[in-house]
Parts: C-alpha cells; sequence; structure tokens
C-alpha cells in the first residue's frame, strides 16, 4: 500500500496541490478594462485561476461585449428590470449560484450591493477601489485626492463586506499626484496599477483558497 507519505512521487503532505482552477466570476457595469487583464492573466500558464463568467446589469457595457465577443460565459442582468436592490441582488445572486464558482470579482461594478448578494459570498467576493483605502470611499475618488492636494493615491482590492468599500484591504499600489494631474490623467495611471494590482491579488488568492 502506498500513501503520500511514503511515495516519493507524491508532494509532501504540507505542499498545496491545486488540480483545478478557481473558478472566477467577474461583475462589471462598464468598460471592463480590469476585468480583461484578469482574462489575459488567467491565460497565462500556471495561472490558478480561470475567468468562469463575466456579468453585467448594464446590456450596453463595453466589457459585457467585448467578453461575448471573446467567448466567455455572459450574463446581463439589468437592475432596471427590478423594484427594489434586494430583488434585483438575488436574482445576479441565483445566477452567480448556478456558475459553480469559487470566487467573486467585482472589477467596476457599480451598484450598492445588499445583502441578498453579499452574505452568501462574504469570504468569497473581492473588489478592486481606486484610492488609497480607508480614504476616499464612493465616487469621484481622483478628484478627491487631488481637490484635497494628496502627494499620492492609487487603488485598494479588497474583501467585500456589508459596508460600502470597507472591508478588510488585501493589497494596494501608490501611485504619485503630479502637478497638472486632473482626475482624468491621474485615473489613467492608476487604472495601470489597479490591472497589474488585481491580476496579482486574485491569484494569490485562488492558490491559498
Ligand atoms: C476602475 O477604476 C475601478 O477601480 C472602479 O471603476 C473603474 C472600472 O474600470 N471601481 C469603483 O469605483 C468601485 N467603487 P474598468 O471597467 O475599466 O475596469
Amino acid at each position: 500500500m502506498t500513501s503520500a507519505a511514503n511515495n516519493p512521487a507524491s508532494p509532501p503532505a504540507s505542499a498545496k496541490l491545486r488540480l483545478k482552477k478557481c473558478r472566477v466570476g467577474v461583475l462589471i457595469s462598464g468598460a471592463g478594462s480590469n476585468m480583461r487583464a484578469l482574462v489575459a492573466s488567467s491565460h497565462q500558464v500556471n495561472s490558478p485561476y480561470e475567468i468562469a463568467c463575466v456579468a453585467s446589469n448594464k446590456a450596453d457595457a463595453g466589457g459585457i461585449v467585448w467578453a461575448h465577443e471573446n467567448g466567455i460565459t455572459t450574463k446581463v442582468i439589468n437592475h432596471k428590470d427590478f423594484s427594489t436592490h434586494e430583488a434585483f441582488d438575488a436574482a445576479l445572486n441565483d445566477y452567480l449560484q448556478s456558475q459553480n464558482l469559487d470566487l467573486i470579482a467585482c472589477a467596476g461594478f457599480m451598484r450598492i450591493m445588499t445583502s441578498q448578494l453579499i452574505t452568501p459570498w462574504q469570504g468569497r467576493m473581492l473588489n478592486i477601489h481606486p484610492s488609497l483605502l480607508p480614504l476616499y470611499k464612493g465616487l469621484h475618488t481622483h478628484a478627491r485626492a487631488i481637490a484635497a492636494g494628496d502627494k499620492e493615491s492609487g487603488c485598494s482590492v479588497h474583501w467585500v463586506t456589508a459596508a460600502l468599500d470597507d472591508g478588510p484591504v488585501i493589497a494596494q499600489a501608490r501611485v504619485p499626484i503630479l502637478k497638472g494631474d486632473t482626475p482624468d490623467t491621474l485615473a489613467v495611471r492608476v487604472l495601470v496599477e489597479e490591472h497589474k494590482l488585481y491580476s496579482a491579488v486574485l491569484a494569490q488568492v485562488s492558490r491559498d483558497l
């Protein structure tokens, strides 16, 4: 009889061996540049995750069109078809549950989520936010950082909890605010860092799962 303990071909019991890739569902509302970065990263050799599906609350979101054209499983659930936030979130959760997912990555998903969506995925749902949290939760983060005279801005990947942009931060990337920066010029430089940070964090979280 052989076992992992005495078979030299087997990894030591302490080594993590992930035979299956983590199945990640991505939630978007817009252009989906972060989602595209995650897809590109998932195609790298040895990526520990795959993008199983992309869902959007907007049918005309650039990202959902791109995902569909690139053969990714997509779903549009229009929030305007529901009379309450809770009903929309319940429908989205039903879809996500049907996809046999390990993790959810919110990537420019511009909806305030209720417990209908957050509770079932607590500890398995990440978000990327364009500020150095806990600074500037919510919208217009770059304009607020510039108006405050901050020397730097950046982005944060954090776990999603019930309070908006408030869950534990997993990792951040910093970007200097340059003289003459506008919210748009700053956003472009932060977005470059978002793409790198989100891919790296999702890979690490997938390996640790
Ligand atoms: C990104 O900057 C992301 O951090 C932000 O929306 C943008 C989406 O861009 N998310 C939030 O503000 C969430 N609070 P993308 O659609 O090109 O990835």
